[in-house]
């Protein structure tokens, strides 16, 4: 987590590094922070988010066309003033920001004491800062960016990190292992930034960091090398990302704003994808590797939170649609195991940001044991996206919100679009059927559409239920990880407990929390379980549970039970969840908006969870 700004150049360094940082605000607001380069370290900084700290700046503000910013997470320490970053050494030359985790920081603590050095925070990264002061200050003839490289060999961990020393008032030095780092290239000045977002509209000539890399950054230049000190020559890529697609368009959260985005972004991550006529699929990552694809044995699925449940509909697509065998795993777990992974498998990971930490660990256990590894990501050039042997962009735009909303039904496109190429190549999907998908799935966005036209309905609805102190939502076969979602969007942006199941899974246990005050979502949109649904439904009702069907609009025997029903329009089983979580997403948000939530920036919470 965390948001990283750095800017050298011919401007006033601090506008430019606020405005930054609350683009990337969605990686952490526990607290914020800027250190400017004038002679001296100018450090404002303290608990809480941006406004706060550009509050400070405009009572009493920094000057400096040389500067760093923060926008904490924070993992180690609490989110206070004192361990907000930028942190600085003893001396007071070094000033730095740092997103990740010194898992040795704590024997690195105990020496650098030993030695005299005294501590101000409780974080692992301030160590960082006094071990480069330590060696450059003690070692012989030793430079500002050797004692960086020096101090980066000894530290365990991850880090992306933007370094200054008043000694050198000319660069910016900046270090990537495991969280990201970008630098735009400016007309005499530069950018440093987490992603993309702080350095659009300044420039759009970007370079990533890979792991292992640093970056000495003046005004005029950079050079790129690997922490061993080997030259670089980076590829520059041409940003495409727009200053409209990062602000909120008139909307009062981006959560809204993403929601309501969605048929745009289905359409988008579709567009030349799909052709109607010849009832065909084109994935153009995916051409070189679709024989070993269709060739595999197994496919592993790996992600986090939505992404994971997005992996579980892929789960039912591709053995529906492609017969082949699926596990879906949690990056997480998946990474500590000892899974059995052959090069007949091909590991498939999905993420919306292409920075989970969890989810590259995975990724990059399934590559060490020989298996292909695709990726499903939205932001081009992620980490994610580059370390993948090939892939496919969602192309949902940016997604801000903590809470995901369109990444989850691009996601699941794409998965559609993967498992229907699949099948026709594996010769296990019928044409008439696929032909018949094709259209349907060209048709999303517009039944999206009518889905949000009926929002007005869901914000009555959420008025009954927003102060429910538990939901539990209930789905069958491909709407089972919808129900899982849509417990999830609750949980995370209304803080209201909420968990999903399998439908069937209700009278193994969780039954016996139902009672009058137990609102159940219901997700009864797929045909074959219906008459279950049902049964369930009546299960819910005879211990007075309140039911919220979400389901077919021409579905009348579960709109008759419902106390409240959502009809979405009717579509093929494996398509309703691009549908059926619509609803949900905005069930959530009106719930959490009505309770007074923070919707875009939930307590405790951050977009991209870059640490483990
Ligand atoms: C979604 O609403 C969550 N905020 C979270 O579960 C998220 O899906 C997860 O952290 C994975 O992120 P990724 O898709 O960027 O890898
Ligand atoms: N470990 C650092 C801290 O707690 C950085 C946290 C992060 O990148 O998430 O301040």
């Amino acid at each position: 987590m965390c948001g990283i700004v750095g800017y050298i150049g011919k401007q006033q360094a601090s506008d430019i590094i606020i405005e930054g940082l609350k683009r990337l605000e969605y990686r952490g607001y526990d607290s914020a922070g800027v250190a400017l380069l004038n002679g001296t370290l100018d450090i404002k900084k303290g608990k809480g988010k941006v406004q706060r700290l550009k509050s400070k700046l405009a009572a009493s503000p920094c000057r400096g066309m040389i500067g760093i910013g923060h926008t904490r997470w924070a993992t180690h320490g609490a989110p206070n003033d004192i361990n907000s970053h930028p942190h600085v050494s003893q001396s007071g030359n070094i000033a730095l920001v740092h997103n990740g985790i010194i898992e040795n920081y704590g024997s690195l603590k105990k020496e650098l004491k030993n030695k005299g050095r005294s501590f101000q925070t409780d974080t692992d990264t301030e160590v960082v800062a006094q071990l480069i002061e330590e060696i450059y200050e003690n070692g012989e003839n030793v430079s500002f960016e050797q004692a960086v490289r020096l101090a980066l060999k000894q530290v365990v961990g991850t880090y992306g990190l933007a370094i200054l020393h008043t000694d050198e008032p000319d660069r910016i030095i900046v270090a990537r292992k495991g969280s990201p780092l970008l630098l735009g290239i400016g007309d005499g000045e530069m950018f440093i930034a987490s992603d993309a977002s702080p350095i659009v509209g300044h420039t759009n000539k970007v370079i990533y960091l890979d792991d292992g890399e640093m970056a000495i950054v003046r005004k005029d230049g950079y050079e790129v090398k690997t922490i061993e000190d080997i030259p670089l020559t980076k590829k520059v890529h041409e940003l495409a990302l727009s200053l409209d697609e990062i602000e909120k368009g008139g909307y009062p959260h981006f959560m809204l704003k993403e929601i309501f985005e969605q048929p745009r972004a289905v359409a988008d991550c579709l567009r030349g994808r799909l052709n109607v006529e010849n009832h065909s699929v084109q994935l153009g990552g995916l051409t070189d590797v679709i024989d070993r694809l269709a060739a595999a044995d197994r496919l592993i699925i790996a992600g986090c939170g939505t992404s994971w449940h997005a992996g579980l509909v892929g789960e039912y697509l591709f053995e529906h649609l492609a017969r082949l065998p699926v596990e879906v795993e949690y990056a997480s777990e998946f990474r500590y195991r000892e899974p059995l992974i052959s090069e007949d498998d091909v590991m498939l990971v999905i993420s919306q940001s292409g920075e989970t930490a969890d989810t590259l660990a995975a990724l990059r256990t399934a590559k060490e044991h020989g298996a292909l590894a695709l990726g499903v990501c939205n932001v081009v050039g992620s980490t994610i996206a580059r370390d993948t042997d090939a892939g496919v962009y969602t192309h949902a735009g940016p997604e801000i919100g903590v809470a995901s909303t369109k990444a989850f039904t691009t996601q699941v496109s794409v998965l559609v679009m993967m498992a229907i190429l699949l099948g026709q190549k594996r010769g296990t999907i019928d044409k008439e059927y696929a032909a018949r998908l094709i259209r349907e799935l060209n048709d999303i966005p517009g039944k999206i559409e009518k889905i949000l036209d009926q929002s007005d309905s869901v914000k009555r609805m959420a008025e009954l239920f927003t102060y429910a102190p538990n939901f539990l939502y209930l789905g069958r076969t491909y709407n089972f990880p919808v129900a899982l979602e849509g417990a999830l969007k609750l949980k995370e942006i209304s803080y209201i407990h909420a968990e999903g199941y399998p439908a069937a899974e209700m009278k193994h246990g969780p039954i016996a929390l139902i009672d009058a005050m137990m609102p159940v979502v219901v997700i009864a949109a797929t045909d074959h379980t219906n008459d279950k649904m049902i049964s369930n439904i009546e299960e819910v009702k005879a211990r007075k549970g309140r039911i919220i069907a979400i389901t077919g609009a021409e579905n009348k025997e579960v709109i008759d039970l419902a106390e409240f029903s959502c009809p979405i329009p009717e579509t093929e089983d494996c398509l309703s969840p691009l549908l059926t979580s619509i609803p949900l997403q905005l069930l959530s948000y009106y719930i959490a908006v009505n309770r007074g939530c923070d919707v875009d920036q939930p307590r405790n919470l951050a977009k991209s969870v870059t640490v483990e």
